[in-house]
C-alpha cells in the first residue's frame, strides 16, 4: 500500500488539514522526552492535537524494547484506543520503529503516521513500513511490515540537528542517489546534486529539495517489493561492510553513528562492484573521496579483519551461509544477492583503508 509522502512548508497547516481529512475518533502522539522538548511545540497549535493523548517514553535505542512497547500498548488501552483512532509517532527512528509496532499489533492494526524529526529517520527509518522492536539483544528482531498511512517531512525540524546527525543521515540519501536512476543535467536530486551539498554553509531549503527526492527512491523500491523478498534488498547496499563496521566500534566502546559506518560501507561495497561488476573507478574515488573529506577514516587495521569478516557472517541479510551483498554495474543499475571471497573482502578493506 503507497503511503502519501507529505513534503511540508507549514506542517501545522499540512497536519491541521490531513486530521480534518482522516477524521479518527481518538488521536494519540508518541513521543521521547528529546522530541518533546525540542520539537513538540512545532505541532502544538493544531487544533485536533489540543484533544490529543499524549504519550513520551524514554530517548534511546536501548528502550527500543518490549517493556516501552508494553507501556504504550497500556496507555492506548487504559485510555480508549480503537480501531479507529490515530497514532502520531513525532520523533526519531526509535519512535517511528516501536511506534508503527505498536499501531500494527494493537487491535491487530490502527493507522498511524510518522513525523521524523531526525535527518536519518526522515529519510529511512519513517518511510517504508518496516516497524519493530529489539529483542534478547538482537536489533529489530521483532516487528512487522506495517506501512504509515502518512509521513511527513519538514527539514526544519533538522535545523537543531548536530553536523554529525546531519551526515549521519545524509549517507542514506547518498546511497539513494546512488540507487536513483540517471538524472538529466540539472535535473533535482541526482548523484551530481548530492555530491555537491555544502555542510560548511547547509541550505535547509536545498536539504528538503535533495531529501523529498530521495525518500521517492526508496518509496519506488518499496512500492515494487514491500516485504523485501528481492528488490528492497538494494536498499542494503553500503550495509554489510556498514554493519560489521558499526558493531566492531560498539565492540571497542568508540561507536560511530550508523550513516557514519553506512558510509564507510558504501565506499567498500563500491570497491567490491568494481570488482564484480566494473563499476566505474573514477566515480569510486569520487565518491571515496566525498567520503573522506565528510566522515573521515573509521580506524582498524589488517589485525581486524578476520573479526570483520566473521561479523559479516552474523548479519541477518544472509541466505544459505553466504556474506551477502548488494552491489552495482552503474549508478541505478542494482545487482542484489551477491558474494564475496574472504580474499576479496580483504582486498577491499585494504582499499578503504589505504584510499
Ligand atoms: N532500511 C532499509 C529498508 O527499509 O529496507
Amino acid at each position: 500500500m503507497a503511503q502519501q509522502i507529505v513534503r511540508c512548508t507549514h506542517i501545522e497547516r499540512e497536519l491541521s488539514c490531513f486530521l480534518e481529512q482522516f477524521n479518527p475518533d481518538g488521536i494519540f502522539l508518541l513521543t521521547d522526552e528529546n522530541t518533546d522538548k525540542l520539537c513538540f511545540s512545532r505541532i502544538q497549535s493544531v487544533t485536533k492535537l489540543q484533544f490529543a493523548k499524549k504519550i513520551v517514553i524514554a530517548a534511546g535505542d536501548e528502550n527500543k524494547n518490549v517493556e516501552t512497547i508494553s507501556k504504550v500498548w497500556q496507555f492506548l488501552t487504559e485510555n480508549g484506543a480503537s480501531r479507529k483512532s490515530l497514532l502520531i509517532n513525532l520523533g526519531g527512528g526509535m519512535v517511528t520503529d516501536l511506534g508503527g509496532f505498536a499501531a500494527a499489533s494493537f487491535k491487530r492494526g490502527i493507522p498511524f503516521i510518522n513525523i521524523p524529526t531526525t535527518l536519518l529517520g526522515a529519510v529511512d527509518a519513517a518511510v517504508g513500513g518496516k516497524t519493530g522492536i529489539n529483542f534478547n539483544g538482537l536489533k529489530n528482531e521483532i516487528g512487522a511490515f506495517a506501512p504509515a498511512v502518512a509521513v511527513f517531512i519538514d527539514a526544519s525540524f533538522f535545523q537543531t540537528l548536530d553536523h554529525a546527525n546531519l551526515l549521519s543521515g545524509y549517507a542514506e540519501m547518498l546511497k539513494h542517489g546512488l540507487l536513483g536512476e540517471v538524472r538529466e543535467v540539472g535535473e533535482v536530486g541526482g548523484l551530481t546534486d548530492v555530491l555537491g551539498f555544502d555542510f560548511d554553509d547547509v541550505d535547509y531549503k536545498k536539504l528538503n529539495d535533495l531529501l523529498f527526492e530521495s525518500v521517492m527512491v526508496k518509496e519506488r523500491i518499496v512500492l515494487e517489493d514491500p516485504t523485501e523478498q528481492g528488490i528492497r534488498k538494494a536498499l542494503n547496499l553500503g550495509h554489510t561492510f556498514g554493519h560489521a563496521f558499526e558493531s566492531l566500534s560498539y565492540q571497542r566502546k568508540r561507536p560511530v553513528l550508523h550513516g557514519y559506518a553506512v558510509a564507510y560501507g558504501l565506499v567498500c561495497e563500491l570497491y567490491l562492484s568494481f570488482l564484480h561488476l566494473n563499476f566505474d573507478k573514477k566515480l569510486l574515488l569520487q565518491i571515496a573521496r566525498f567520503v573522506k573529506e565528510n566522515y573521515g577514516k573509521f580506524a582498524f587495521d589488517c589485525n581486524d579483519y578476520p573479526q570483520l569478516v566473521e561479523l559479516m557472517r552474523h548479519d541477518k541479510k544472509n541466505e544459505n551461509g553466504q556474506v551477502n551483498f548488494t552491489l552495482m554495474h552503474a549508478v541505478g543499475v542494482v545487482e542484489i544477492n551477491q558474494t564475496a571471497t574472504v580474499e576479496e573482502i580483504f582486498e577491499t578493506l585494504d582499499f578503504f583503508r589505504e584510499y
